[in-house]
C-alpha cells in the first residue's frame, strides 16, 4: 500500500470535522478524504444494523478511493460496528473512545460526566468502560437527544441550543461533576457553549486529539506515513443536500470548501 494514498474519515454528518481538525494538524502533509453522512444523521436513534450497514458501505467507498486508513470518527457508529468493519477490511481502522480515562485521572470531585447519544451509552463499548473506571469515579452518562441536529443546523450558539444544553448540563454540575467528557463527535462544536454553562471550575475534553496521534502511530508502524514535506489536501462528500453542505463544511472548517455529492451504494445487507 503506497504511503501517498489517502486516510479516509467518517462520521454520521459533520461531526467528525472536529476530529478531523486534529488529524489535519497531527499529519500535515496526508491527503484526507471526509464522507457526512448527513443525509441519515442522526445516527443515535437508528437501529444497529442500519448503523452498520451504513458503515459498511462508506467504507466500502473509501476503500475504493484508495484509502490507506479509516477513522471511524463517529462514536455511535463505533459502538455499533467496529468489529464487523475491522472483520471485512485489512486497512487500519481507528476508533473513538469517549475519554473517560483521562477524566478518571483527573477529576477532584470524584464525580464525571459524559454527553453522547443514547445508543453510545448503551454500546457494549461503553459498558465495558464503565466497568473499567466505574468502581474508581462515579460516571453520570447523559443522552443528548436533538444536539446532533442543532449541529447539522449549523446553530452552534441558538436560543434552542443553548436551552438543550442547560437542560442536559445544569444536572450535571448539580451533581458536581467537575469533567464532562464529550463523547460524541459533534458536541466539541458546541464545547464553548458548554464551557460557558459549566463556568470555569468544569473541563469540557474530547477525544480528538487522542484519535490523530494514534492514527499517527498506526501510520508510523505500518509505515503508511506520506511525507510531511508537502501539504496534504481535504475531499469532502456527504449523502444530505449540497444546498445546506456547502455553507455547513465551510462553517465548521473555517475555510470555504467544496463538498460533493456520495454516490449512492448498493445496499451492503437489506435493512
Ligand atoms: N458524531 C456522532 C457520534 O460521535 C453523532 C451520532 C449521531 O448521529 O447520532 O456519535
Amino acid at each position: 500500500m503506497p504511503m501517498t494514498h489517502p486516510i479516509g474519515v467518517f462520521d454520521s454528518g459533520v461531526g467528525g470535522l472536529s476530529v478531523l481538525q486534529e488529524i489535519r494538524r497531527a499529519l500535515p502533509g496526508e491527503d484526507l478524504l471526509y464522507v457526512a453522512d448527513s443525509g441519515h444523521a442522526p445516527y443515535g436513534d437508528k437501529s444497529r444494523q442500519f448503523i452498520e450497514d451504513r458503515s459498511l458501505a462508506i467504507s466500502e467507498f473509501l476503500v475504493s478511493k484508495n484509502a490507506k486508513a479509516i477513522v471511524v470518527a463517529c462514536n455511535t457508529a463505533t459502538g455499533a460496528a467496529i468489529t464487523t468493519l475491522r472483520a471485512k477490511f485489512s486497512v487500519p481502522i481507528i476508533a473513538m473512545e469517549p475519554a473517560v480515562k483521562p477524566a478518571v485521572a483527573n477529576t477532584r470531585s470524584g464525580i464525571i460526566a459524559v454527553l453522547a447519544t443514547s445508543r453510545t451509552l448503551a454500546s457494549d463499548n461503553f459498558v465495558q468502560l464503565f466497568a473499567r473506571y466505574g468502581a474508581e469515579v462515579e460516571i453520570v452518562g447523559q443522552a443528548c437527544p436533538g444536539l446532533v441536529e442543532q449541529v447539522e443546523a449549523g446553530d452552534l450558539s441558538g436560543y434552542k441550543t443553548k436551552s438543550l444544553l442547560e437542560h442536559y448540563v445544569q444536572p450535571l454540575l448539580e451533581r458536581n461533576a467537575d469533567i464532562i467528557v464529550l463523547g460524541c463527535t459533534h458536541y466539541p462544536f458546541l464545547a464553548p457553549l458548554i464551557q460557558e454553562i459549566a463556568g470555569p471550575t468544569v473541563a469540557v475534553i474530547d477525544s480528538a486529539l487522542a484519535v490523530a496521534r494514534e492514527l499517527r502511530r498506526r501510520l508510523e508502524e505500518e509505515c503508511l506515513l506520506a511525507d510531511e514535506h508537502s501539504a496534504g489536501a481535504e475531499c469532502f462528500w456527504t449523502s444530505g443536500t449540497l444546498k445546506s453542505a456547502q455553507p455547513l463544511f465551510s462553517q465548521l472548517w473555517k475555510v470555504e470548501v467544496g463538498v460533493c455529492v456520495l454516490p449512492k451504494s448498493r445496499p451492503v445487507r437489506s435493512v
